[in-house]
């Protein structure tokens, strides 16, 4: 059948402002073509976001299993957090949700935590495919900021460091990249901010290496440069497309066997 080969998959990444999806060539870990982004709904409920998964996924022609991220912890299909989408998400069945607009059997559906599958790109194509050895931690900073921790290239999923407390503050509502634009600050005013951010990461674990990602990954050389911590950092090499492009790797696995 016509985009169910082996060695593709489909992602569909779930972010608080807007809605990106694509076919992944999971050997290449890059996007098939152009992806495409459809902005959150008003709310971010489930039922508007599974409406948007749908269209995304069949304005393509693709009919195998589906990948699909989620800004919110994930377990066995469920969402089980909130922080940035409706909070009717908490304790929705997603998996069983998506299957049933996408008319997929469940099996034919992973969902999954945004950052852990974007975290899983970059492990395996981005600034973390030859840092497989020790602690990695992937953060992406968007409209919060989300985390994955890799042992030894293995996922330790749905952490959350996005909201660890610093300086009394819920971390993400400081040294989010929304947070930037909202606040009009700097580059060195936010430096300074996910410096603090960093240096709170680094009191709780001890990580290797540190991968910076999301939309501001693009403009590394602006920040990282400030950043003043003990952990070497790198930019995101997949940059934006991580979050699609993990969901995609993840789908693909659905078909092995
Ligand atoms: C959520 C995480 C998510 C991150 C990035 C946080 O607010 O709690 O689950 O990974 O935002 O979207």
């Amino acid at each position: 059948m016509v985009g169910t080969a082996k060695g593709r998959g489909f992602g569909v990444d779930v972010g608080g402002s807007g809605i990106k999806g694509c076919v992944v060539d999971v050997e290449a870990g890059a996007l098939e073509g152009e992806r495409l982004r459809i902005p959150t709904p008003e709310g971010a409920e489930p039922d508007a976001i599974a409406d948007v998964v749908a269209d995304i996924v069949s304005s393509f022609d693709w009919h195998g299993p589906v990948g699909v991220t989620l800004p919110c912890v994930v377990k066995g299909g469920m969402a089980l957090t909130a922080a940035n989408v409706h909070k009717s998400w908490i304790g929705t069945d997603a998996a069983e949700l998506f299957a049933k607009r996408l008319g997929r059997a469940t099996d034919e559906i992973i969902v999954v935590n945004d950052a852990d599958a974007a975290g899983l790109a970059e492990m395996r194509f981005g600034a973390g495919r030859s840092h497989h050895k020790g602690v990695v931690v992937v953060l992406t900073f968007g409209t919060g900021i989300g985390s994955s921790v890799f042992v030894d290239g293995e996922l330790v999923p749905n952490t959350e460091f996005g909201h660890l407390e610093v300086d009394g503050h819920n971390a993400e509502k400081r040294a989010a990249a929304s947070i930037k634009e909202d606040e009009d600050l700097s580059w060195a005013e936010w430096a300074k901010r996910v410096t603090r951010y960093l240096q709170a990461v680094e009191t709780v674990m001890w990580p290797d290496l540190i991968i910076a990602g999301g939309g501001v990954s693009k403009k590394a050389e602006k920040w990282l440069p400030l950043l003043e911590v003990k952990t070497p950092v790198l930019a995101a090499g997949l940059r934006n497309d991580a979050g699609i492009v993990g969901a995609g790797c993840m789908a693909s696995q659905l078909l092995v066997g």
